[in-house]
Formats: C-alpha cells, structure tokens, sequence
C-alpha cells in the first residue's frame, strides 16, 4: 500500500506493508542482534511495521520464547522499556536444526497457529541470516515441506526469501547457488542483500542524476576527469576470521558494494523506476567494464593486507588474504571512454570514509592570468555515503578582499540537517522493502552471475599479484597512491 503526498514541492511516497510474518533463521548471531532486531524495532517505532505482523527467530540455540527476548533487550537501544516490551511482545522463538524435516513443520506449526491467532494473512518472509554454505540445505526444506509455495491466484499470500551475501565465491559457484534457488524459486521471490543499497546516500544517486537537469549534460566523459569510489574502514577483521580468510576484501567488498556503487553513479537512465528497470540498466553497466587485462595487472590492481592481520585470532599465521585492495577500471561505453574509475577498499586504514568523488576535468583556458587553468583545483562532486551522510559540491570562487584571490569553496548539503534526517540504518529500508515485494534495492541473479565474470579471472591470477603489507592506521599500501600518481592524478585524502 503507498500513499502519495506532496507539499512544497516536495513529495513522499508513504508505503505500508501488508502484514504478515518474519522468520529469522540464524537468530541467535551477530547481525541479527546488532543489525536485524534493531532495525525492526525502529520500524515498529516508526509505526512502519504492521501492527498485526509477528517476527519469528530460529537457531539452534535453546532459547525459550523469554530467554530470546532478554537476549535481545540489550540491542534495543532507544525509546522506553515499555516501547521495547511491546515490540519484544511481537517476537518469539523456535530452536531447531535445520537439517531435520521434523524441525519445519514444527515452524510452519507456529506459523499457521500465530496466523490464526492474530488473523493475519499467510504472507511470509524467510531471512537467512546465517553462513552462507547453509543455504541450499534450508532451501531445500522449505521446499521440501511446501513452505516456499504460492498459489497463482491474485492478491495470494506471498513467501519471499532474503539471502545474506556472500552469493557464491566466484562465477561457477554462484551459478551453482543460482540454480539450486531457482529450482525452488521463481526470482521475484528472492531478496539478495547489498546493505550498501539500503544507505540513503546511495539512492540519492538516483534521484541526484535523474531528478535534476544541471548533472546529466556534464555526466560524461566530456566533462568528468574521473572518478574516485572509497570504502575505507578503521575496523580490522574483529572477530569474524573465519569468514574473512575465505573471502578476502575483493570478495566481501567489490564484488557487491563498490560494484553497486560504481553501477549506480555511471548507469543509463532507466525507462522507469521500476526494480526491474533499473537492475537491467545496473546489469548492462556492468557488462561494459572492460575486463582485467591478466597480463599486466600490477598496472591497474593493488593488493594488500594490513600489518598485524595474521596475529589476529582465527587468521593463519602465513595468512595471503587482502584487507585492501585498490583498481583502476574502465567502462567501455560512449559516456565513459577514457574516464578512469579508482576504487579503493581497505580495513585498518586512516579513517572510515565511504564515497564517490566525481573529479571534472579543468576548464580549457584561464583568462584569470597569471593562474592558469591547470592551477586551479579541477570541481569535485562528493556523494557523501558515510560518515556525514550528504553531499559536497566543491568549486572555484573568489575568496573575499580586494586582491584577486581565487580558491576553492564548498556547498554542501548533509542529511541530519534535513528534517527526519536522523539515523535511519539501511536495514530498515531493506527489511521494509522485503515485506513490501519492491525488489528495485535487492541484487538480481544476472547482476551476480556479471560481478563474478568480471571477478573471477582476476581471483585466478590473485597470486601473480604481490601482497604488500600497509600500517594500521595509514592510507594503504604505497602501490595504491601510484596507481593514481602513474596517470597524474592522486587520491583524495581519507
Ligand atoms: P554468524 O556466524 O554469527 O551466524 C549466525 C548464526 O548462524 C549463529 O548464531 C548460529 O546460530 C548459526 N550458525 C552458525 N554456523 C552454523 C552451522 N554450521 N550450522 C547451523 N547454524 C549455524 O553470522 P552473522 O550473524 O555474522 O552473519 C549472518 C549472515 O550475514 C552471513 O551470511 C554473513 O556473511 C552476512 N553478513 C553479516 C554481517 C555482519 O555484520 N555480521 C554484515 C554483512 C553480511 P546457532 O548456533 O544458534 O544455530
Ligand atoms: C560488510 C562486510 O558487507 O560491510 C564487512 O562484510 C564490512 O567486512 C561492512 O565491514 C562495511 O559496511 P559499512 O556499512 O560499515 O560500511
């Protein structure tokens, strides 16, 4: 359901979903206490999340119904105690293991009785929040027990599926998850996570190019030197080890969230804003990079791992996972030839700092002499994704005086300021989107399979490429900033 409102020129689209049930496989672990629970609260807060609907957590741990809600109290930060028992008052638990059919039935048990007891319709969303190799398994039986199953007729009960990354770990492995899903799936049923899409500056992409006149005719390679994509972090692999060396930082980080963003900002415009729409269009930018030339990828990739990582628990001691990497892609289209994308993800760097400079090329010629046109800092677009969410638009002005003082100043515009601009943690959009049905944020198959085209054939060639190790704390390895020095240009400061 969505309501329409506008005022002052402005317009919201208010959207109510359906009530129904949320089950949460994985219950007991890290995201759904620190991420999942949390969120859903806030929507419950928010009156986002239907009055009548019911969240259901599984795990094999043996919590009772009680035990599960004192686990949970801690995470639920804000409002009043009376806010967080009602909200808790809409949770309970099933403990079960996920191999034993016994252990589903006894879900679709309390499914069908909480339904019937609340008169809520059959409409069930199943979030796998849990390691990914369990997937086919659970997959497998809530087919198998004809949980996944929707009747044909309109307005039916719908079962949606939410799947955490990692999708496979490489081409052959996600085609593999992606038959074995579709198998038991169609797509629109499937909700493939990328939290980065859930972040508000990350939609504003969108809205920034399609719902404005002034940045389309300059959002092109006639125009645009560059463009720089930064994911750093200061955390380092805290305690998730044994996740990490198998995935490594191409993995956990480029494959989906640089990957997101960089189709994002230099996709086509979409016919409509439909999810299917814009995925294709997602989808078509990513076939047009121009795949890793395998001969010489020290020109164009960088690799490294952060001093102290092999000393953290979990890691091996010879450990060859990277918590950096650094690339120079290219997307082979009209809009884009020539213009060089620099992505750049690391753990244990400077600073946490997530964003997308636009670097526009300088102006042809300088009638301000004696400052000539390549003296002057070149106008930089920030899309601002964290921290300080928003947007900078950095330009050449003249500095106050009576002297002819030129610089650089910056307009800028940073949701908190905006009214309901506090903290609105992606998740909530995501798990909000999920019991809607509205795809447009959720990865679809064909985005995967392409990711891992590109990908791939780098990870296969990952050990013809050095390690180099960087300082906590510091911007990188120092192969990174002559990337960048190679084509004269440098990376903004983190
Ligand atoms: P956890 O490792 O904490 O696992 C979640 C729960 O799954 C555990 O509490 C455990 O519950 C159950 N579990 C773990 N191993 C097994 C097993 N072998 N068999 C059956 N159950 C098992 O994962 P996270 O909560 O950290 O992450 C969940 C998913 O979300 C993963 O796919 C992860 O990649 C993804 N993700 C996580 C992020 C995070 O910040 N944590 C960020 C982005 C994605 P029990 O023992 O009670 O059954
Ligand atoms: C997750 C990665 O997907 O994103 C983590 O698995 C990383 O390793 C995290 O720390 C970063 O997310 P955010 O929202 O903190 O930038």
């Amino acid at each position: 359901m969505s309501d329409i409102n506008y005022y002052r020129g402005n317009f919201c689209v208010e959207v109510h979903p359906a009530p129904g049930s949320l089950v949460i496989f994985g219950a007991s672990g890290d995201l759904a206490k620190r991420k999942l629970f949390p969120a859903l609260y806030h929507l419950f807060r928010r009156n986002l999340l239907h009055e009548e609907s019911r969240i259901v957590g599984c795990a094999r741990t043996a919590y009772s119904d009680d035990g599960f809600r004192d686990h949970l109290r801690p995470f639920l930060t804000e409002g009043t105690q009376e806010q967080q028992t009602a909200f808790l008052a809409k949770v309970c638990y099933v403990p079960g293991d996920y191999s034993d059919s016994g252990f589903y039935r006894k879900l679709d048990n309390v499914l069908n009785a909480l339904e019937a007891k609340n008169d809520l319709p059959s409409n069930r969303t199943f979030y796998l929040a849990m390691p990914a190799s369990l997937y086919p398994a659970i997959i497998d039986k809530l087919s198998e027990n004809g949980m996944l199953e929707e009747s044909p007729e309109p307005d039916a009960p719908w079962r949606h599926v939410v799947l955490e990354k990692p999708f496979g770990r490489d081409f052959a492995s996600a085609e593999a998850l992606d038959r074995d899903l579709h198998s038991h799936m169609r797509e629109d049923q499937i909700y493939r996570i990328d939290h980065y899409l859930g972040k508000d500056t990350v939609q504003n992409i969108l809205m920034l190019r399609f719902a404005n006149l002034v940045f389309e005719p300059v959002w092109n390679s006639r125009y645009i030197d560059h463009v720089q994509l930064t994911a750093s972090e200061t955390l380092g692999v805290e305690n998730r080890a044994g996740y990490y060396e198998q995935a490594g930082l191409l993995r956990d980080m480029f494959q989906n969230h640089m990957l997101e963003m960089l189709s994002l900002a230099a996709m086509e415009m979409p016919a409509s804003f439909s999810p299917d729409d814009v995925r294709s269009e997602k989808v078509k930018l990513i076939k047009s990079i121009r795949p890793f030339d395998l001969k010489h990828l020290d020109k164009t990739v960088v690799r490294g791992q952060y001093e102290g990582y092999r000393a953290e628990p979990g890691v091996a001691p010879d450990s060859r996972t990277e918590t950096f990497v650094a690339a120079k892609l290219e997307i082979a289209n009209w809009r884009w030839a020539g213009v060089p994308f620099y992505l750049r993800s690391g753990k244990r760097l400077a600073a946490r700092k997530s964003e997308i400079a636009i670097v526009f090329k300088s102006i042809p010629h300088s009638i301000f002499a004696p400052i000539r046109a390549r003296d002057m800092q070149p106008d930089t677009l920030v899309l601002k994704v964290q921290p300080n969410e928003g947007m900078e638009l950095t330009i050449q002005a003249k500095q106050p005086g009576p002297k002819l003082c030129m610089g650089g100043v910056t307009m800028s515009f940073r949701y908190s300021d905006l009214p309901g601009g506090e903290s609105f943690d992606a998740y909530e959009r995501l798990l909000l989107d999920a019991m809607l049905g509205d795809q447009t944020l959720f990865i679809r198959s064909d985005s995967i399979a392409e990711s891992w085209r590109l990908f791939t054939p780098l990870l296969e060639n990952w050990e013809s490429l050095p390690l180099e190790t960087y300082p906590a704390g510091s911007d990188g390895p120092e192969s990174a900033a002559r990337l960048l020095f190679a084509d004269d240009r440098e990376w903004r400061a983190l």
